[in-house]
């Protein structure tokens, strides 16, 4: 593997031959050192069913080897040919009112169906027969971002898939009724045959049922990655074996159970175009990234050049805005920056999607920033391995995700990804690194943190309780966000009063839940300004010595005269609870005070607002302070060192221009910041 990775997404079938040769000679050119092969390409490799052709591949493959380019190889599963829905009409996608529906985009099939199975198999045993060894393949690439446009099938043969699992999971029908919660509305199983996938109804749906089939899904698809994963491994051992995430963009794969499950994390991230602050957004996915991967070292598999062409309004990234976005992924831990895709499409759905090589070639503006992209990696090669640990976490968790946004909840406005990002932002702005880190996480790697963040956690499982409990008793800071604690697994609520499994050690009960109007706020006596929701709460009766404070009252609103924020010791640590909702200013001053509270200070003080500034660590001492201006002014950052894009010295203050950047190697003992 290269130390950091550059290139993209690489799709030789689309271009004659000619082409291939130019391909790797503007690669080397630009500095291209890995590109992802064949992603797309089974009807190239198969035009018809055990009719292979590997003769373009080949060529390929020998080309970019001779060029000195890496390939990460993918199997080409995530888009079967015409010939298998043909042969297999069975394995075609079925949507949520049973309508199966056709091939001619991408995704196509049904992730349970077992002629996918069968035939993903052959051709990834195929191509790891074939390259396992070859010594351009550095790595494997299975499918693509698994379950983006099919996680949810409704056809038989899932539908049977499902009751297997729920079998292995609930036992018997006694079990799945009583998880199920089926006494209400009269839903009892009396034979497996009756259960079915949760699709179409004329009402809405169990929200425990639908909770098994989301996880169920994610299940399906990992066992998808997984079945190809372990074919690969037999045939090319030692290459790191990958599939590519879309972590906090997409919503139905629990990644953090699949993190364990890949060999290298690898995410791709592609800005909000519509959200000025979108910076803030790719932070979040580069954080939760690393989380996933246990605060390794992860590789960002695609983002863009510029412009995407899949959102109603596909803003260009502005000059200098690439290589930004590109640092700040690698600022957060990824070892590279790669994109979607090599050369720009001259057909097809994804033409007017930006590319490393664009429509007009050599003269392009994207095309000259990428070749000083690709210097520019070339000069902070050394960070390569290097890891990111922030003092701060954001504790992530898919059931929640799913659990809190599935609808019949007290408020469509508060939903569990937005408030998780709002937080998130709120820190970032802060000038602290707030890593995101699966809920499941174990005391061992919480106690990593003088500060956790718990925005919108609905679905507490007794795990995570007692994880949180020794967190706090062992000197931990806790902000627990409103509407948190209140069912287990099977969406049923905790017994006695809210909020059941947290009530203990937030010392505090929830007489009932106030949500607001739409566009009301309520204010708090210390000025503070909440939103979407209130709730009428009580401190509990003091435990021994241990009363829980109440920080500030509502002023106004549903709840008015009752507390709006308060604070317990338990242990040597502190637990906050927010019984509504903050945004902006008012999100940010709760949250500057539970940093200081705990004593979590800027990685780089005074440098500014939209100024961020991210700190990598060697094993052997050595650390380096990405500098990213998202500003239009020039920043100031104190630091000492040199920096590695123009190899200059920097003796305790560094300006970086407008929207620019800057790659410290610091010197002397780096700081506890
Ligand atoms: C209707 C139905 C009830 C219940 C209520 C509250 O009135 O008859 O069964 O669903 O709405 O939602
Ligand atoms: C996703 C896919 C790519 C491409 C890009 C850009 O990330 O993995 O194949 O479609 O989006 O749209």
């Amino acid at each position: 593997m290269p130390r950091l990775a550059f290139g993209g997404d690489y799709n030789p079938d689309q271009w004659d031959r000619d082409v291939w040769r130019e391909d790797v000679r503007l690669m080397r050119r630009a500095g291209v050192n890995l590109v992802s092969l064949g992603i797309f390409s089974w009807s190239w490799i198969e035009p018809d069913q055990d009719r292979f052709d590997f003769s373009g591949l080949d060529e390929v493959i020998a080309l970019l080897h001779e060029g000195g380019v890496s390939v990460d190889l993918a199997t080409p599963s995530a888009s079967p040919p015409p010939w298998f829905s043909e042969a297999y009409p069975d394995a075609l996608f079925v949507d949520h009112l049973g309508r199966r529906l056709g091939h001619g985009s991408r995704q196509g099939f049904c992730p349970s169906s077992p002629a996918y199975r069968r035939r993903t198999a052959v051709v990834a045993a195929r191509l790891a027969r074939r390259y396992g060894e070859h010594p351009a393949v550095v790595m494997w690439h299975v499918g693509n971002e698994l379950g983006g446009y099919n996680a949810h099938c409704h056809c038989p043969t899932t539908a049977e898939a499902f009751r297997t699992w729920l079998r292995a999971r609930h036992g018997d029908l006694d079990g799945l009724n009583r998880a199920w919660g089926t006494a209400f509305w009269s839903q009892r199983y009396s034979a497996w045959s009756q259960v079915r996938v949760p699709g179409s109804a004329p009402g809405r749906l169990n929200p425990a049922q639908q909770l098994d089939h989301y996880r169920f899904a994610s299940d399906e698809l990992l066992a998808c990655y997984r079945w190809e994963r372990d074919i690969i491994r037999r045939r090319s051992p030692g290459r790191p074996v990958t599939t590519n995430f879309m972590a906090g963009t997409f919503k139905w794969v629990d990644y953090c159970r699949w993190g364990p499950e890949v060999d290298l994390v690898t995410n791709d991230h592609y800005l909000t175009a519509a959200d000025p602050e979108a910076h803030t957004g790719l932070a979040f996915s580069a954080d939760l990234s690393r989380g996933i991967a246990g605060g390794r070292p992860w590789l960002l598999m695609e983002h863009s050049t510029s412009a995407v062409q899949w959102q109603p309004r596909n803003t260009a990234k502005r000059p200098g805005e690439m290589l930004r976005n590109s640092l700040a992924h690698i600022a957060r831990g990824s070892d590279g920056a790669c994109f979607f895709q090599w050369r720009q499409s001259d057909s097809g759905v994804e033409k007017w999607h930006s590319a490393m090589l664009p429509h007009g070639g050599e003269s392009t503006r994207i095309w000259q920033e990428v070749v000083q992209l690709g210097a520019a990696l070339g000069r902070i090669g050394e960070v390569a391995g290097s890891t990111v640990a922030g003092e701060v976490a954001l504790l992530w968790d898919y059931e929640n995700y799913w659990a809190l946004e599935m609808g019949g909840r007290p408020s469509v406005d508060l939903g569990y990804a937005a408030e998780a990002e709002a937080w998130h932002r709120e820190v970032w702005r802060q000038g602290v690194v707030c890593d995101v880190v699966p809920a499941t996480a174990s005391t061992d790697v919480l106690s990593r943190y003088r500060l956790l963040l718990l925005p919108a956690h609905y679905l507490a499982t007794p795990e995570t309780v007692r994880a949180l409990t020794a967190y706090v008793h062992a000197g931990g800071h806790l902000v627990v966000g409103p509407f948190s604690g209140l069912v287990d697994r099977d969406d049923r609520l905790h017994p006695g009063p809210y909020p059941g499994a947290l009530r203990e050690l937030l010392g505090l009960t929830v007489d009932e839940f106030l949500p607001l109007r739409e566009n009301t706020t309520v204010t708090l006596d210390n000025g503070l300004t909440g939103r979407v929701w209130a709730e009428a709460v009580h401190p509990a009766d003091p435990v021994g010595a241990v009363r829980t404070a109440v920080d500030a009252r509502f002023a106004d609103g549903p709840a008015a005269g009752g507390p709006a924020l308060l604070s317990r010791r338990a242990g040597t640590g502190l637990v906050r609870y927010a019984a509504t909702r903050f945004e902006g200013a008012s999100l940010r001053a709760l949250l500057a005070g539970a940093l200081d509270g705990a004593g979590v200070g800027s990685t780089a003080p005074g440098a500014g607002d939209g100024v961020e500034v991210v700190r990598r660590r060697a094993q052997d001492g050595r650390s380096w302070l990405f500098v990213l201006n998202h500003t239009e002014d020039a920043a100031e950052v104190v630091c000492g060192g040199v920096e590695l894009l123009s190899d200059t010295a920097v003796a305790g203050r560094l300006t970086v221009g407008p929207g620019g950047v800057a790659v410290v190697r610091e010197s002397g003992p780096p700081d506890a910041g």
